[in-house]
Order: C-alpha cells, then sequence, then structure tokens
C-alpha cells in the first residue's frame, strides 16, 4: 500500500500523519509507503515546521528527516490513496486530477471533517497531532 498525506505547506500537518502512519504500519511489518506533499510550494525542501518535530516526539515519533514536497500530478500514479487534511486541499488535489481513476485515490484523512491548521496556533499541535494519531490507527485497522 502506497498513501500519500497531503497538506497545504507539507510542513505542519501531513509530516505528521506520514511519519505516524509509517510508524504503526513498520510496527506491523506492513512494508506500506507512506509520504507526504504540501499543495503549496512555499516550504519545498525544508524540514517539517518544529512544533511539529515537537510534538511528534513527545508523542514517540520521529518525522525530523522528512523533507517538504510539493504535490504534482505524477503522484496520481504513484500511490494507491492520497488523503488530504482539508476541503481546499480536496479542491486543489482534484483540480490536478486528469482521470477518474486518479479522482478515485483521493480522500479527505478524517473522511467528512477537516483536519484544523495549527500553523497559526501553537495550541492546536498537541490536538492535531493526537487527531492524526487516532485517525491513523483506524485508518490502517480498515485497510488491514
Ligand atoms: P500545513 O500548515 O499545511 O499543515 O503544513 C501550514 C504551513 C505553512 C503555511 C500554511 C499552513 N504557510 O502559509 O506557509
Amino acid at each position: 500500500m502506497k498513501i500519500l498525506m497531503v497538506c497545504l505547506g507539507n510542513i505542519c500537518r501531513s509530516p505528521l500523519a506520514e511519519g505516524i502512519m509509517q510508524h504503526l504500519s513498520n510496527q506491523q511489518q506492513l512494508n506500506w509507503e507512506i509520504s507526504s506533499a504540501g499543495t503549496g510550494d512555499w516550504h519545498v525542501g525544508q524540514s517539517p515546521d518544529q512544533r511539529s518535530i515537537q510534538v511528534a516526539k513527545a508523542n514517540g515519533y520521529d518525522i525530523g528527516n522528512q523533507r517538504a514536497q510539493h504535490f504534482n500530478q505524477n503522484m496520481f500514479a504513484q500511490y494507491d490513496l492520497i488523503l488530504v487534511m482539508d476541503r481546499n486541499n480536496l479542491k486543489d488535489v482534484l483540480n490536478l486530477a486528469k482521470t477518474n481513476e486518479d479522482k478515485q485515490k483521493v480522500k479527505l484523512f478524517l473522511n467528512d471533517d477537516e483536519v484544523n491548521d495549527p500553523y497559526y496556533d501553537n495550541a492546536l499541535f498537541n490536538p492535531v497531532c493526537l487527531q492524526i494519531e487516532e485517525r491513523c490507527k483506524h485508518i490502517l485497522k480498515e485497510l488491514t
């Protein structure tokens, strides 16, 4: 299973989702390939936001080696599932889809809700991390 996690900057939410899902799937020896990308390109090549690195670490996950990448059209072919954090991400990713097959790979990470963007609110990092962790565990159960 190859899963791409997508948010806006690829430095706060989707790195958490990538790191947590990779960790949990590794624990189950699933050989899943998890990555992440942003619909915006401002942070390409950068490490995750220090606040995400810290909150991940506090919850037992290491995301410090990740580097931000910009979502692009090739990624539809490279992944089985593209999980987006909010409805703006959904719109931006679907705008780049060329086929129905591409479109069907794209889903909201929370199914019918959004992961709040914590970039401008320090207090959101911990609840966002816990929400992402809980959802990753659920998705893992659903897909195995
Ligand atoms: P993310 O958060 O989409 O969860 O990575 C953001 C990171 C950076 C910006 C916005 C959101 N930004 O405007 O630079």
